[in-house]
């Protein structure tokens, strides 16, 4: 099929009735057309939408298909979107990507993620009880789900205890959308000089957390200490506002859903698999994972031509019904829910997961066994839910408890 301009308008529009769904127009093509071209903003570039889990896999796994937004049809969203530092490894293929990926595997395996859960444990109760000091509707989003994981990040990278409220402060800024882009871009370098400092600091004191690992992998000439603080970045960029949203939305799913709060709080099992679930039926990276065809490439019954780019929607390959059983439910129980794409999949596939999962499987249990009242303080349609945001959520949600 040619580039047309007549191929639908990527949109990522929700439904003000079904807001936890996935954008129609998604769902619509995954039935209609599962692999067909979509025109983006500026009106020049036709990439590819896949829609449908089997091929979203199958994309994802290939390495015929690239990251790197640099490419002619990339389907970039913004013009002059940067490709960012050497840290931002997601957006390099093999081997390059390979090689920074490895600097920080170990920071990620199931043995360092158990050690942070009691202070995971000891954040979550701390914001719970500093949340409910106060009288009256509080901001969800400003008291809990958007601190937690920034605290969270904190500990991971080893950033003194007596300048949290500065790296919060400014990681906040970063994630805002209603921050302008000037204020955005003067908290990325702020906090890019901090942890170049803190990077240099680890030297004189060092502790058990990854900036300290990344300046010795600095000391070997691995990495420079430039590398090692835009490693700590890209973390802070990559867990904090999809970890943050996942936290939101997940509360606002499990109130809408209350008969299955039970299972949640049926002990840790099903608290894991709960977790998989809402993983699955939320899918908050709603933009989509982007590549670009390296190669002439036949995927079902579609060949995508070398050059062309391709947009994967999670969220709709996550309800593929070929795949899942009565796909649009919630159903905690679901066997096969930790088959979700909503991490990706192949060589990108998101590294900081287990800290991920380790996050939601502690905090959405401790919140509802904690406050068992809890309600969104405002009617349904007053969510404000972000529209056009390449992670799905809401700018702020009023609970009582
Ligand atoms: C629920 C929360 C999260 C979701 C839904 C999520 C989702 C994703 C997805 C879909 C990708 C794949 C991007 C692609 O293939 O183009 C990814 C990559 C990545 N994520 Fe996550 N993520 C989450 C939390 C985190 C956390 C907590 C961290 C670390 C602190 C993290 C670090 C990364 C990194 C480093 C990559 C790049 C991997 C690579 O290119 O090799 N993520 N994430």
């Amino acid at each position: 099929m040619p580039a047309t301009s007549s191929s639908p308008a990527y949109t990522l529009a929700h439904s003000k009735d079904a807001p936890l769904d996935p954008p129609p127009l998604h769902t619509r093509l995954r039935e209609e057309q599962p692999i067909t071209r979509v025109s983006l903003h500026d009106g020049r570039r036709h990439p590819w939408l896949v829609t449908r889990w089997e091929d979203a896999r199958t994309v994802l796994g290939s390495p015929a298909f690239s990251t790197d937004i640099t490419l002619p049809n990339a389907p970039i969203v913004r013009e002059g979107q940067p490709r960012g530092p050497l840290g931002f490894f997601q957006g390099y293929d093999d081997p390059i990507h390979a090689t920074m990926r490895r600097t920080l595997t170990r920071e990620f395996m199931v043995k360092r993620v158990n050690a942070l859960r009691p202070g995971i444990a000891r954040l979550t109760e701390e914001l719970l009880t500093d949340m409910t000091k106060h009288n009256g509707p509080v901001d969800f989003v400003e008291h809990f789900s958007l601190p937690l994981p920034s605290l969270v990040i904190c500990e991971l990278l080893g950033v003194p205890y007596e300048d949290h409220g500065f790296f919060q402060e400014q990681s906040g800024i970063i994630v805002n959308v209603k921050a302008t882009g000037e204020e955005a871009a003067r908290a990325i370098t702020t906090l890019g000089e901090y942890l170049v400092e803190l990077v240099r600091a680890k030297r004189a004191t060092p502790g058990d957390d990854v900036l300290t690992r990344l300046a010795a992998q600095a000391d070997e000439g691995i990495i420079s200490d430039q590398d090692a603080a835009d490693l700590g970045s890209f973390l802070l960029f990559a867990g904090h506002e999809t970890t943050a949203n996942m936290i939101a939305l997940s509360t606002i799913t499990l109130l809408q859903n209350p008969d299955q709060i039970p299972y949640l709080l049926g002990g840790p099992e099903q608290a894991t698999a709960s977790v998989e679930e809402l993983l699955r039926y939320l899918s908050v990276v709603h933009f989509g994972l982007r590549r670009t065809a390296l190669e002439d490439v036949t995927v079902g019954d579609v060949t995508i031509p070398k050059g062309d780019g391709v947009i994967i929607s999670l969220s709709v390959a996550n309800r593929d019904p070929e795949f899942y059983t009565a796909a649009d439910d919630l159903d905690l129980a679901r066997a096969n829910a930790r088959q979700h794409l909503a991490f990706g999949y192949g060589i990108h596939q998101c590294l900081g997961q287990p800290l991920a999962r380790a996050e939601l499987q502690i905090v959405m249990p401790e919140l509802f066994r904690r406050l068992p009242d809890l309600k969104i303080a405002v009617p349904p349609e007053e969510i404000a839910f972000k529209q056009n945001t390449s992670v799905y959520g809401v700018l702020e949600l009023p609970v009582t408890w």
